[in-house]
């Protein structure tokens, strides 16, 4: 069920090396990643969006899940080009088809559980002083 509150974003760092060295020529992994997830198809009300550097360049390949001011925002790092497409696809659609973003715990995929770098709270639920 989509949320009819807010769509969601899937940003995507494409400047991630994921380990490599700095002088390596080719396609960045965070940029294959994004490929990879292109390539596939992304769920209907999930917008992906290619970025520069989230600041967690040790732990890349990194993402950033977001989707309007009722849910919280995730970022998740440690991913691959090569095998981790349909699971962040996945757990983007069921991202989206919460109201909060909290996911159950048992519904994630033990890679998201492992590798939360980051949650931000909705901008709903941060008080003003
Ligand atoms: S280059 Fe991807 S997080 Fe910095």
């Amino acid at each position: 069920m989509n949320n009819p509150i807010e769509p969601v974003e899937l940003l995507v760092c494409t400047t991630c090396r994921r380990g490599q060295a700095t002088d390596v020529e080719g396609e960045r992994p965070g940029a294959l990643l994004h490929d990879a997830l292109r390539a596939q198809e992304v769920p209907e009300g999930v917008t992906l969006r290619a970025v520069e550097c989230l600041s967690n360049c040790d732990y890349g390949c990194s993402l950033v899940l977001r989707g309007g001011d009722q849910r919280w925002t995730y970022v998740y790092g440690k991913f691959h080009e090569a095998t981790d497409a349909e699971m962040i696809l996945d757990v983007a659609a069921r991202y989206r088809d919460t109201a909060d973003g909290l996911i159950p715990w048992r519904e994630r995929p033990v890679h998201f559980r492992k590798n939360c770098i980051a949650r931000i709270p909705p901008l709903s639920q941060i008080p003003t002083f």
